[in-house]
């Protein structure tokens, strides 16, 4: 499993590298360049590799999706430390974009690397014809904007220091967190313009988000900094409502297990073919970084 995740964040890091070259040298793109790049795990890439695999979508096309999620994560990253949001100095394992590079060019690098994405999902060079690209451009699109990334992202913070209930929790975790994952898991049906599985597998991919923001949840509340590369316990002191803090950390891992078995009930029916995708699931769950 790892050697895939490796092999698959050197490929999107290297599209991504010629495609900043091609980029016109402007003020921001160091910037863009520092917040994309390096120690990212390219985890999102993977799970879109993984549902390629089972519907046969040539991997260089599923690549070069998952650099355009990769944008839009990296964006959502840079504002997410930001002084108004969380406060954070550090993120993987270095200083935060506007940390080095100062407030109002991480927004605006940040901004640049949303836009950037819809380039490259809309880009001559990608190998899909022009109406899966308008499917693309348009459900990642809604994954980002108020009723996905940023709508979770305001929840979030709205949500500092008050006592929240199970489901708008889960909304929430859903919407910051699972949206882009479920653009990941209906991008190759997208593509193939089969509309039957499509539910089914947005569906799936908010259940893998959500189980991957409560994973992170749980690094953050054991607290092993130098392998998380960015602060921990922060949840806490910042008073986020999280399962965690509803639940408690014992129940959450029960949560999350049931979680977990519940998605793998859902690709049961694609067999071997759901193989890695599995693997990738249970990384997620048992990751510590
Ligand atoms: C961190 O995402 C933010 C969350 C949504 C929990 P990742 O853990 O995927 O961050 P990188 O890209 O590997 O640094
Ligand atoms: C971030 O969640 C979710 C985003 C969509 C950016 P966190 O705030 O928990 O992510 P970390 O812990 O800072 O990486
Ligand atoms: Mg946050
Ligand atoms: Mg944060
Ligand atoms: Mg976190």
């Amino acid at each position: 499993m790892k050697r895939k995740l490796h092999k698959i964040a050197k490929d999107t890091n290297s599209f991504l590298k010629k495609y900043l070259k091609l980029q016109k040298k402007t003020g921001l793109l160091k910037a863009m360049s520092y917040g994309l790049l390096p120690g990212g795990k390219k985890i999102r890439s993977k799970i879109l590799v993984d549902v390629g695999k089972i519907f046969n979508i040539n991997y260089n096309v599923l690549i070069q999706i998952g650099a355009a999620v990769e944008c839009i994560h990296a964006y959502s990253l840079i504002h997410d430390d930001l002084p108004c949001m969380d406060n954070d100095n550090l993120r993987r394992g270095r200083l935060s974009t506007h940390k080095k590079f100062g407030e109002f060019t991480a927004i605006l690098a940040g901004n640049s690397l949303l836009t950037l994405a819809l380039e490259i999902l809309t880009d001559n060079n990608l190998k899909i014809n022009n109406k899966s690209k308008v499917y693309l451009a348009s459900f990642i699109s809604k994954s980002s904007g108020h009723e996905g990334i940023a709508g979770g992202q305001y929840y979030d913070l709205s949500f500092e220091k008050k006592k929240i209930s199970l489901t708008k929790i889960l909304n929430m975790q859903k919407n910051k967190t699972g949206k882009l994952f479920g653009f990941c898991c209906v991008a190759p049906l997208l593509i193939l313009s089969k509309k039957k599985e499509l539910s089914k597998f947005n569906k799936i991919g908010e259940d893998i988000g959500l189980l991957f923001q409560t994973a992170d949840d749980l690094i953050d509340f054991r607290g092993d900094k130098k392998l998380a590369g960015k602060k921990t316990r922060k949840d806490l002191t910042k008073g986020k409502a999280t399962l965690i803090s509803l639940l408690g950390y014992k129940n959450t891992i029960k949560y999350a297990e049931k979680l977990k078995l519940n998605i793998f009930n859902k690709i049961r029916i694609y067999g071997n073919k759901s193989s890695d995708l599995k693997e990738t699931i249970e990384f997620i769950l048992n990751r510590n970084r």
